[in-house]
């Protein structure tokens, strides 16, 4: 991608969006240098798809189960993506593994934010697991996506206390405040500062 270019970036979700909001918001103050081309949800029932409406952000759902296989629904993802000229993606709450499809089409250029400090708690739940682990710190991490689950280089981690009368509720609060701060602003340094493979040029 050529200087002074702005990103195109595409957000991938499956439930409330908390996490879109947050980075729609600040694309929209230019605090992100970057438009977002398209939402990716895999839940046409998701509440993510009014957010992206209000801010009239293309939406592409799909329900996994109307395709015979990943492959064929990762590859009409990856046609949508090249159609709308993404360069980058971030998964902002996307509950599914990324395939090969996608992670060859967009190989070092797919984020993932996760509420846990990995490589603790991955995989679903996480807030729910490090609360019952009683561990007395947990956090936020954001990542680059490979092949496993919630593994892949680590780009940014922030920790949070576990509080003595802490519950389910107050920690994943807290942790989704963190998410709403950190995630904009890590998305901003990589795509500034041309982290990014495919960036330096
Ligand atoms: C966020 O807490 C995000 O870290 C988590 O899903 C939540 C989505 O909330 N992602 C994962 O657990 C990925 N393994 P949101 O829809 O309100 O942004």
């Amino acid at each position: 991608m050529s200087k002074g270019k702005k990103s195109r970036i595409a957000l991938f979700a499956s439930g409330s969006g908390s996490n879109f909001q947050a980075i729609a918001q600040s694309v929209q103050q230019g605090e992100i240098p970057a438009s977002i081309a398209m939402l990716i949800c895999d839940q046409p029932d998701a509440y993510v798809i009014k957010r992206a409406e209000q801010f009239q952000i293309p939406v592409f759902s799909f329900r996994a189960k109307d395709y015979p296989s990943k492959l064929e629904f990762e590859k009409e993802i990856v046609s949508k993506l090249r159609e709308a000229g993404v360069d980058f993606i971030f998964l902002a709450g996307y509950m599914r593994l990324i395939g090969e499809t996608l992670l060859n089409a967009y190989r070092g250029k797919i984020v993932n934010i996760h509420p846990s400090l990995l490589p603790a708690f991955p995989g679903k739940d996480a807030i729910g697991q490090a609360f019952n682990a009683q561990v007395k710190v947990t956090g936020v991490t954001v990542h680059f996506v490979d092949e496993g689950m919630d593994t892949g280089p680590i780009i940014d981690q922030e920790s949070v206390k576990m509080a003595v009368d802490e519950t389910r509720e107050s920690l994943q609060e807290k942790i989704q405040g963190i998410e709403h701060e950190l995630y904009p602003k890590v998305i901003k340094t990589l795509l500034t500062e041309a982290v990014m493979e495919g960036t330096k040029e």
